[in-house]
């Protein structure tokens, strides 16, 4: 076939190089040639294999009506994304977007070609079909709903940590139940693939590959976990397309009542990629949390919910960090302007494990009272959720938890957040070992958000 091919453009090379008026001579025959040389090529030539997008998935990019789709190819191609409303015409739409080249850190250097295209003015609420790619190739069909821009409205999450390439459990049940419909959002709370990085990236493809078929319906909203730190975090980086310019690393988006802050735990802890890190996102933080707490803002979207990778409280027997002695990430904590700015719930994950605490600050419990120390609690509520699936299995726990513990699970599973209105949340852990059973659930009130809720 290469052969073929290689002599068909020889030919038509050749034919080129003809002055003008030899080859209006030679026409007939030329246009014959050129002709059989576009047939050949259509028929044999160029298969979409490196220009094939794969790894489709979607994201929030924090804009009214917004939409990002990103993908891989492995050489160079357009980036397009062909949509319409889902019963309307199929395609009627196109967005064009751009790609930038990956280079992954590992000694093959491999290449990949990141496509982002974002899609705008899509109706709230309304279901479109997509597909993505260039007229070198194109994906499956798949579809999204563009989330309610309504802080009325009250959206559905699944989130988990700890996914891997190997194991991930909860996968399969996560996987229906996106496609069904249960999810708005998924909230992915760092630590991808074990890792994204190994083989030379390809662990990496492999995982995007598998979570298509959740990440390319519903928006995939990720933090960076300590198993995203090979070469600098350029997997996670480059992989994912987060709201704002930090290349995902700490950014902030609304969505019904609810204002989310996602940031990097672990600038804490891999401090050679850079201590002014700690500094930018200390800064950003304490901006993005009084921006958040200016009346109008926190009149509109009063549930303040961080997430981050690693934990401040656990109650762990792996030695880790947070168990034994006071966590890095304690440093947020110390910061004090959680406090004083009210976050209402903080999402952990890197535990494989399920925990959830009492109203904690300083590790003294507030409950909101003895009775309901979930209705108007005076101090944040801490989820830590890393059970999800990966090679690394299970973690266990102490026995004798501090008084902060008030929930303990250690069975794969993942968790469902619904934010009903301003005054109720809700949480519910699902065991995949348990076939899909909801073995610990709770419903967080608070009539009032913002520091006043604590006194
Ligand atoms: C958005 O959600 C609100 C609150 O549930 C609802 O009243 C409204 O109809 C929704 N809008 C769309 C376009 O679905
Ligand atoms: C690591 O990445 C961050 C964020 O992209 C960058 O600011 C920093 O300079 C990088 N550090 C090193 C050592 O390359
Ligand atoms: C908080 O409430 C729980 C549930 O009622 C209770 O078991 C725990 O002892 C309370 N903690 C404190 C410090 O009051
Ligand atoms: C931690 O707990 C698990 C489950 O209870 C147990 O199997 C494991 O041996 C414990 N590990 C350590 C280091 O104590
Ligand atoms: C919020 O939603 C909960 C649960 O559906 C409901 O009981 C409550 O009345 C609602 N509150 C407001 C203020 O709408
Ligand atoms: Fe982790």
């Amino acid at each position: 076939m290469v052969g073929l091919r290689g002599r068909c453009i020889s030919v038509c090379w050749h034919l080129d190089s003809k002055p003008t008026e030899e080859k209006a001579r030679m026409l007939p025959a030329g246009v014959f040639l050129v002709l059989s040389c576009w047939v050949v090529s259509l028929v044999l030539g160029v298969p979409p294999i490196e220009t094939q997008p794969e790894q489709v998935h979607i994201s929030y990019p924090g804009l009214h009506g917004s939409m990002m789709v990103s993908w891989t190819t492995f050489s160079e191609a357009d980036s397009m994304v062909e949509y319409g409303l889902l019963g309307g015409k199929l395609f009627e739409l196109v967005a064009k977007g751009s790609s930038a080249v990956f280079v992954d850190g590992g000694s093959e250097k491999r290449k990949l070609f990141i496509h982002r295209v974002m899609l705008t003015r899509l109706k709230p609420g309304s279901t479109y079909v997509y597909h993505c790619g260039s007229e070198a190739g194109w994906s499956n069909i798949f579809y999204f709903t563009a989330l309610n821009e309504s802080s009325d409205w009250s959206p559905r999450f699944a989130l988990f940590g700890d996914m891997g390439n190997k194991n991930p459990q909860s996968l399969a049940r996560l996987q229906k139940e996106t496609q069904v419909g249960m999810y708005d959002v998924i909230l992915h709370i760092g630590d991808f693939a074990y890792d994204m990085d190994e083989d030379n990236a390809r662990i990496g493809d492999e995982f995007m590959r598998q979570i298509e078929s959740i990440a390319a319906y519903v928006p995939y909203m990720t933090c960076p976990g300590n198993h995203e730190n090979n070469y600098n975090f350029s997997n996670y980086k480059n992989r994912f397309s987060m709201p704002g310019d930090t290349e995902g690393l700490w950014y902030s988006w609304n969505v019904g009542p609810a204002h989310i802050i996602s940031f990097s735990t672990e600038v804490y802890f891999y401090v050679d990629y850079g201590l002014d890190l700690i500094v930018k996102q200390y800064e950003w933080l304490r901006n993005d949390l009084e921006q958040a707490n200016k009346p109008e803002n926190r009149k509109s979207r009063p549930w303040v919910i961080t997430m981050g990778h690693r934990p401040m409280y656990c109650s762990n027997n792996d030695s880790d960090d947070c168990t034994l002695f006071e966590s890095l990430v304690q440093l947020v904590e110390a910061y004090n302007f959680v406090l004083i700015s009210g976050v209402d719930l903080e999402l952990w994950a890197h535990e494989h494990t399920y925990e959830r605490l009492w109203p904690v600050y300083g590790f003294m419990v507030y409950n909101g009272s003895k009775e309901e120390p979930y209705v108007n609690p005076k101090a944040p509520v801490h989820i830590i959720t890393g059970s999800a699936g990966c090679r690394e299995k299970h973690d266990g726990f102490i026995p004798d938890p501090r008084d902060w513990s008030a929930f303990r699970n250690s069975d794969y599973g993942y968790t469902r957040m619904q934010v009903f209105n301003s005054t109720h949340l809700y949480i519910e852990q699902v065991s995949d070992d348990q076939n899909g059973k909801v073995i610990d659930s709770m419903w967080l009130v608070k009539d009032q958000h913002g520091a006043a809720a604590w006194a």
